[in-house]
């Protein structure tokens, strides 16, 4: 696992370095949560992973087909992880019991086995070969250990000239089930990580909401409405991935602007619009540290650009805005005019909508606006968000 070093969170120079962000100074879970974040790693790929590595050991022991299987929650049963040879595509349905078979037992024992002729193994079970049409001559079969606790096994199946299954076979099975074992913990923890990064955020995220009573949850729904229009732009999973990121923390920066302008009930003074505009840029320079966090940065500093280049910081124009940012822009719109605010209750749902289209090509990019309104319109049959609208 990855160094996750909090220990010193006091002695991080965030404030200085940021120019006084007062609630990271005063609330160290906010300081903890950047930290934490920042030295989140790379994305680990367990899947992809287990198929080159079967693949490249079926190939070096010149046998028929492989698999890796896996244990389930409650280590009653074995499914198919990945699986190579004539049957692979069969076997993905397949689940087997942890208490019988080969697989079973090397699961049980924690030990390898190598049958070179199933018909005189006690412990061969016809079942899968039943299901798949497979014929299982001979196979080795490695348990994949980690912390004294077998998560699955890697079976090696019929030598392609008949030939049986050597000790170097199996020494070499042995070996590659113990590499894929550290792989497959390594992603898990990655994704324990993953999940605590994504919990943190949403907290994070109900802090900033937090400055505002009247917006409380619009972090949320922001990301949910982005998420719409990028479903509907068919945005690919990376893509979505930035945007959810960038809608629930697309108002980082606030946490460096006094309340006191945030709420404002009266008129804003020029100098405070000024403050105001700084949000974009301080929040995409908070993120922009976090490994995880880099790409979905570039969208967050242009959430208020405008399609006709009149928004800020850059006054960029059209298609030179991201088009995640353009996503964002709509709902974040959308969510802001049908929520109460300090200065006006919710606006319907109706004109809300005739606004967007209104401000298509000069606020809102057009697509995006489509996009959004589109994809709305498919979710509020399934949505209890939208059953009050
Ligand atoms: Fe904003």
């Amino acid at each position: 696992m990855r160094e996750m070093a909090v220990h010193d969170i006091e002695e991080l120079d965030l404030i200085g370095e940021l120019g006084g962000l007062a609630d990271l100074e005063n609330n160290p879970r906010l300081a903890l949560v950047y930290e934490v974040s920042r030295r989140a790693g790379s994305e680990s790929r367990m899947t992809e992973l287990l198929e080159q590595v079967i693949r490249m050991t079926q190939q070096t022991l010149n046998a028929q087909a492989s698999s890796v299987l896996l244990t389930g929650d409650d280590e009653q049963e074995l499914f198919f992880e990945v699986a190579e040879g004539p049957v692979s595509k069969a076997l993905k349905r397949v689940k087997v019991s942890s208490d019988s078979g080969v697989a079973g037992q090397v699961v049980r024992t924690g030990k390898p086995l190598v049958v070179n002729d199933v018909s005189q193994s006690a412990h061969f079970d016809r079942t899968v070969d039943a299901v798949t049409g497979f014929t299982t001559a001979s196979l080795i079969c490695a348990p994949m250990v980690v912390h004294h606790r077998t998560v699955g096994v890697i079976e090696v199946l019929n030598k392609l000239d008949g030939s049986p299954f050597s000790r170097q076979d199996l020494e070499a099975v042995v070996s590659v089930a113990t590499t894929a074992a550290m792989a497959i913990e390594n992603t898990r923890l990655h994704q324990t990580v993953l999940d605590a990064y994504k919990a943190t955020i949403a907290t994070l995220a109900e802090a900033i909401d937090a400055k505002d009573p009247y917006t409380h949850g619009h972090s949320q729904r922001v990301m949910e409405y982005a998420l719409i229009g990028g479903r509907s732009l068919s945005l690919t999973t990376r893509e979505m991935e930035d945007l959810e990121y960038a809608g629930i923390l697309h108002d980082v920066g606030k946490i460096a602007i006094d309340s006191q302008i945030l709420n404002k009930p009266d008129k804003l003074t020029p100098a405070e619009w000024e403050i105001i505009r700084q949000h974009p840029g301080v929040g995409a320079a908070l993120l922009k540290k976090i490994p995880f966090l880099e790409r979905a940065s570039d969208l967050v500093l242009y959430h208020h650009e405008r399609y006709d280049g009149e928004g800020y910081p850059c006054g960029l124009r059209g298609e030179d805005i991201p088009v995640g940012s353009r996503i964002l822009a709509v709902a974040d719109a959308f969510d802001t005019m049908t929520t109460d605010r300090a200065y006006r209750p919710a606006l319907t749902f109706d004109y809300t909508v005739g606004e967007l289209y209104a401000c298509a090509g000069s606020q809102f990019c057009p697509m995006a606006v489509e996009a959004f309104l589109s994809g709305l319109q498919a979710h509020t049959t399934h949505s209890r968000h939208f059953s009050a609208l």
